[in-house]
């Protein structure tokens, strides 16, 4: 389905909704997730920790959203991590100046392109201010970092708009107390908080927005020593280095040097059976590999995990060869050791990076989940039944004659084991399609036979196939049905 209809199934089921929404002083950039989306949330995160984090042996640590000046002075936001802005002259009004060329002129200049390219396109296109076609002043550099006092005294803090740094200062302690071993992936899930200059499109552009950030340590002298290669040599991951993205096994990225060595080969392959078990549609994704302009100032090598939406190509994750870049800065910045051993050899490890966006991963999933039924004139959300908010309606077809009892007792003994919702009021076909709406795999519905010989109807979302089953089954159908792969 499209972005629209997403949206209002967010906003009327309870997946997300704006921030402080009452106000009119509201800023725009914030979001909140509802009910529904805070268990799909909870959901992918656990999908997350099974199928990369547990799978891979990493550890997660959950680090302070507010940090020192000093580690981003070392880090290089406080001097790189900025936005190309232009201000119109005449009514003030500030536009990011690679989107409004590429708006109005239709001319792709990459962000951290030099600012006079910009100024050149800007004057040899007469773009204009598309609010008051003023002039524009020359592009300034305008940093996306939150500032913060701390204290009394106000001390210059800034709110992470990464949730790796505090990955990169503890990694000492972490490799030393945790009986570290390279390649060592360290994790995080939480805020991050970037200034955007124009916020957009609910959960696709925010300025305060989830992340779930792995680190791997390795030894850059042993990119191709990766036993688990054999795990993910046949899995199909799409690449795209040029015009187009091309299917291929990891083995074959490999062996073609479409990517540079195992390490990041087998990185790529889990990424991509991760998000297969997600539900979202991976022949519709691809791994484009970003050019020197295109990639973050503390990127070597960059590959971004994109896919197709009805809103185009959105990007979920950034896979990045960080290099030293990052612990050698916090070293020389804090005059702290950063090399480990490796059996016998004292190195100083490199990084790759897998960043990804949880927000953006959950509109995605909702987007390639949400279908029109038409024959049967309903929306359904055909989320994986681990991953939906709701694993169960439980339902009274009439509240009298004992059956809302009979319900709220089956209600009680299955609370607990799955994520039931209790509901006795409406039309029971209307109830059917609510639950249909928020994912929920299965419906249960307490009718007059139940009394008669402890049977109960259980239907199916996605079929609306509807069988009896003996109360005492309801354990085991859905324990076999919800569990994750
Ligand atoms: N840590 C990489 C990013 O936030 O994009």
């Amino acid at each position: 389905m499209n972005y629209e209809e997403v949206m209002k199934l967010a906003l009327e089921r309870g997946f997300y909704f704006p921030s402080c929404e009452v106000y009119s002083d509201a800023n725009a950039g914030f979001w909140e997730y509802g009910p529904s989306g805070v268990g799909l949330k909870n959901k992918f995160l656990e999908l997350w920790r099974r199928e990369l984090i547990r799978r891979d042996g990493m550890m997660e640590i959950d680090g302070s959203q507010i940090m020192s000046k000093s580690v981003f002075e070392a880090s290089g936001h406080l001097g790189n991590f900025a936005d190309p802005i232009i201000k119109c002259t005449k009514c003030n009004s500030t536009y990011r100046a690679d989107r409004t060329i590429a708006e109005i002129a239709n001319i792709e200049i990459p962000e951290s392109a030099d600012l006079n390219e910009f100024d050149n396109a800007i004057n040899e296109n007469k773009i204009k201010c598309p609010k008051c076609k003023g002039d524009f002043g020359t592009t300034k550099k305008f940093n996306m970092m939150f500032k913060v006092g701390i204290g009394p005294q106000e001390e210059e803090a800034y709110l992470r708009p990464e949730t790796c740094q505090s990955i990169f200062v503890d990694f000492p302690r972490l490799f030393k107390t945790m009986r570290g071993k390279l390649p060592l992936g360290i994790a995080q899930v939480g805020k991050s908080f970037r200034n955007e200059i124009a916020p957009r499109q609910s959960l696709l552009r925010l300025r305060e927005f989830y992340q779930a950030e792995i680190e791997v340590f390795c030894n850059p002298r042993r990119l191709d020593e990766v036993e688990k290669f054999a795990e993910i040599e046949n899995t199909i991951i799409r690449v795209q280095t040029d015009a187009e993205p091309i299917s291929m096994t990891c083995k074959e990225a490999l062996e073609s040097g479409t990517v540079p060595n195992k390490f990041v080969a087998y990185y790529l392959g889990i990424l991509t059976e991760f998000y297969e078990k997600t539900g979202i549609d991976v022949s519709k994704s691809r791994f484009r590999k970003l050019g020197d302009k295109e990639k973050a100032f503390y990127a070597e090598v960059a590959f971004d995990f994109e896919v197709e939406t009805t809103i185009g190509w959105l990007e979920l994750v950034a896979c990045n060869y960080r290099s030293d870049y990052d612990l050698s800065s916090h070293a020389k910045m804090s005059k702290e050791k950063f090399e480990v051993m490796d059996n016998d050899e004292k190195v100083l490890p490199h990084v790759f990076e897998i960043s990804m966006g949880i927000d953006r991963s959950l509109y995605t999933i909702l987007e390639h989940s949400l279908k029109n039924d038409k024959e049967h004139e309903r929306m359904v959300l055909s989320l994986k039944p681990y991953l939906s908010p709701v694993h169960v309606g439980i339902l009274s077809l009439v509240k009298k004659d004992g059956l809302k009892e009979k319900t709220d007792e089956i209600f009680l003994n299955i609370k607990r084991k799955f994520d039931a919702f209790l509901d006795h009021s409406g039309a029971i076909g209307r109830r059917y399609r609510r639950l249909d709406e928020i994912g929920a795999p299965f419906a249960i519905t307490v009718d007059h036979q139940t009394l008669e010989d402890n049977t109960v109807t259980i239907r199916k979302r996605d079929s609306m196939e509807q069988s009896r089953v003996d109360i005492s089954k309801i354990d085991s159908i859905l324990l076999e049905s919800v569990g994750f792969p």
